[in-house]
């Protein structure tokens, strides 16, 4: 069973051994073997819903025979995480450790943990930090499909701190050629977007499109350009058009607008939502080639309405998606590095994370905030 963690707010300045120290012999007064030695971790937490993240330091308890111990080097800010801290969706625990977009370096590894994966590889970690290994869907290598998988942020902590743990098979380690400083949005952002193009075999002969260019959207448009597709993108800021098409757009479409949206009826073989707004839908649907494919993985509250018919007639599809398991997220970072593909990114300092999330909250990142860890 998961050990709760025990936490202990920690001062306006952590300023070295002293306060851990303490913290150490008041919350694990038992002696420890050597191989696990007790932590405590310093991380940035909400400790109420919608406040501001403030210092906080938690016990990290012992790591499991098949986790990896990563140093954090670099986090990258996901929509969801504003989602969590918000508990727009209802899970939120606080205090709450957000951070789902890792890159770090492994400085720990359990008994279990394969020999491949060495203390000092550098390694990425997103949504996902366990699931069972033993269901059929882990069996089939749909991990991220598991029904008891662990979310890194929720019930636990995540990335926004100096140290984060998982399964070694959720940590990805980082191909030659990608800049760590600017991966850590691929192990969320990218992967959720880069699945859905394996798992329903877009072709390059395909014409696509992607709804909502911010974090997730922006790496879509470089994984379908890269992939050979005609590109559209779907974007309510007509003023990143020129960006758009710099980074893979053929053409640019307003996503609010429905007389521009009937002008492409019929033309997309796939199209990816991103945005968590209710738009015009039906005119989406509409814009589907028969066997035409509408995908979501921005999540939107509100139901997306679906006249029956729609569907029927050309054979089309609605669907929705998990990130991506564990090897399709390798063989994404490989992708990645064979076309050079990377994030755009947006640098702001771990502790300043409060001005970081404000950026984000206006809709002002370009177009993903990473923070680099200050501790
Ligand atoms: N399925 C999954 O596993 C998964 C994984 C990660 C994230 N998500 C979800 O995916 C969504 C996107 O995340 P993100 O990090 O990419 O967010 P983001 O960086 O904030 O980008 C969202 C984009 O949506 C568009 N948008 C926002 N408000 C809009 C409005 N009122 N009307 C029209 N378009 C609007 C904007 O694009 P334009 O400026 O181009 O219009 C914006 O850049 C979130 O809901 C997040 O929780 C899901
Ligand atoms: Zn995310
Ligand atoms: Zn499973």
């Amino acid at each position: 069973m998961r050990r709760r963690l025990e936490m202990k707010k920690f001062g306006p300045v952590i300023g070295g051994g002293g306060l851990v120290t303490a913290a150490l012999t008041s919350l694990h007064p038992q002696p420890r073997p050597p191989s696990f030695p007790v932590m405590t971790t310093r991380a940035w937490a909400a400790l109420k819903k919608g406040g501001s993240l403030e210092p906080y330091e938690f016990a990290s308890g012992d790591l499991k025979s098949d986790q990896v111990e990563i140093a954090v080097e670099y986090c990258g800010i996901c929509h969801s995480d504003l989602s969590m801290l918000e508990n727009a969706w209802g899970n939120a625990v606080y205090p709450l450790v957000a951070g789902h977009e890792v890159v770090g370096r492994v400085i720990a590894t359990g008994p279990e943990v394969p020999a491949s994966l060495k203390i000092g590889a550098r390694v990425g970690l997103g949504w996902f930090s366990e699931s069972c290994m033993a269901c059929a869907l882990c069996l089939h290598g749909d991990h991220n499909l598991c029904q008891t998988a662990e979310q890194t942020i929720v019930s636990r902590h995540g990335g926004f701190a100096e140290r984060v743990r998982s399964h070694w098979a959720w940590a990805t380690p980082l191909p030659e050629g990608l800049d760590p400083a600017k991966a850590g949005p691929l192990f969320c952002g990218g992967i959720t977007v880069f699945n859905p193009i394996v798992q329903f075999g877009v072709k390059p002969t395909d014409r696509v499109g992607v709804i909502g260019l911010g974090g997730l959207g922006h790496l879509a448009l470089q994984f379908l350009d890269k992939w050979g597709c005609e590109v559209t993108a779907f974007s309510s800021r007509p003023d990143k058009s020129d960006e758009l098409r710099s980074l893979g757009a053929d053409t640019v479409v307003n996503s609010r607008d429905s007389a521009e949206l009937a002008k492409v009826a019929g033309k997309f073989d796939f199209i990816l939502s991103t945005v968590n707004v209710p738009l015009d839908w039906n005119s989406y649907i509409n814009a589907l080639a028969p066997r035409g494919r509408l995908h979501t993985v921005g999540a939107v509250l509100e139901p997306i309405p679906v006249p029956a018919f729609s569907l029927i007639m050309a054979q089309r599809s609605l669907s929705g998606s998990p990130l991506g398991s564990p090897a399709t997220t390798r063989d994404m970072v490989e992708f990645c590095a064979r076309h050079t593909i990377a994030p755009v990114t947006e640098f702001f300092p771990m502790s300043k994370v409060n001005d970081a999330l404000e950026h984000l909250r206006a809709g002002k990142a370009r177009y993903r905030i990473v923070l680099k860890a200050d501790f």
